[in-house]
């Protein structure tokens, strides 16, 4: 069977470009402003995090990358385009799974390609996009038969399946315990470095960043702009008591305001 959605092909990553963005809500009285002035850029295949306290606008500034929000000022793009509205090149993965509880794990991971009006038989695709994040025994389950965790690698499978050449994380691992977040942190890294796509990944844990990331932007409180940039130049797997990440620690919780801490 030949399916576009099967080919193999290495698509290289999105580039991104935030250029002069400034967000606001206006859905109250006052509007409140949520992103001030930011501006990076992505490189194709780069693994950037971005850190920041909790409210601060990251959710919205991904969001804004995603597609799904048009900012009140200033441009994004991806590839030197200018983003107008979502697209299945670069997806979105939320910190709750978000899964239908009357649909199986695989029928779950088939709504990836459903949602743009891929037709025919999925099985080929769902079995390969199961295989990537380690269940196949679980294809025909259902989500409350799952754990967090689990719940969390459907979610992820269900973006995979269409090859995103930019994957846009919000917090995935927020509400998963300590070693199911380890686990799931060693997982996304692999896929990563197999699939070539673009990440962005959103946390509030310096640690995560730091055990992920090739760069850690780090946003101050609401609204959000970037306080503080950091390379970081430590070899995969990274280890948290390596001298290199606990001085980049160091340096970011001073950034967040946390220096007095240590
Ligand atoms: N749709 C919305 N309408 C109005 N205010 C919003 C909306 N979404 C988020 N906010 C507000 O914008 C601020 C930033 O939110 P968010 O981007 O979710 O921050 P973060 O992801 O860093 O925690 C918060 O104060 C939040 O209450
Ligand atoms: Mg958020």
């Amino acid at each position: 069977m030949v399916s576009a959605t099967l080919d193999n092909e290495t698509r290289p990553g999105l580039s991104v470009q935030i250029s002069r963005v400034s967000h606001a809500y206006r859905t109250g009285a006052e509007p409140v402003d949520v992103i001030d002035n930011v501006t990076f850029g992505v490189d194709p295949g780069e693994f950037v995090a971005l850190l920041g306290p909790s409210g601060c606008g990251k959710s919205t500034l991904l969001r804004l990358v995603a597609g799904l929000d048009q900012p009140s000022e200033g441009k994004v793009g991806t590839d030197m385009v200018r983003v107008t509205g979502p697209d299945p090149a670069r997806l979105l993965v939320f910190q709750d799974p978000t899964l239908f509880p009357w649909r199986t794990v695989r029928q779950n991971i088939a709504l990836g390609l459903e949602a743009r009006g891929v037709a025919g038989d999925h099985r080929a695709a769902t079995d390969e996009a199961l295989a990537l994040v380690g269940l196949e025994a679980f294809a025909d389950a259902l989500p409350h038969e799952l754990s967090g965790g689990m719940a969390q690698r459907a979610a992820l499978a269900r973006v995979l399946i269409n090859h995103p050449r930019l994957l846009l994380l919000d917090e995935p691992f927020g509400k998963l315990d300590a070693l199911t977040r380890m686990t799931l942190q060693g997982e996304l890294l692999r896929l990563w470095q197999q699939g070539g796509f673009t990440t962005m990944l959103v946390t509030h844990d310096v640690e995560e960043a730091l055990l992920l990331a090739q760069r850690v932007i780090v946003f101050g409180p609401r609204p959000a702009s970037v306080v503080f940039e950091a390379e970081v130049d430590l070899p995969y797997p990274r280890h948290r008591d390596d001298p290199g990440f606990i001085a980049l620690r160091r340096d970011i919780l001073i950034a967040l305001g946390h220096g007095e801490e240590l």
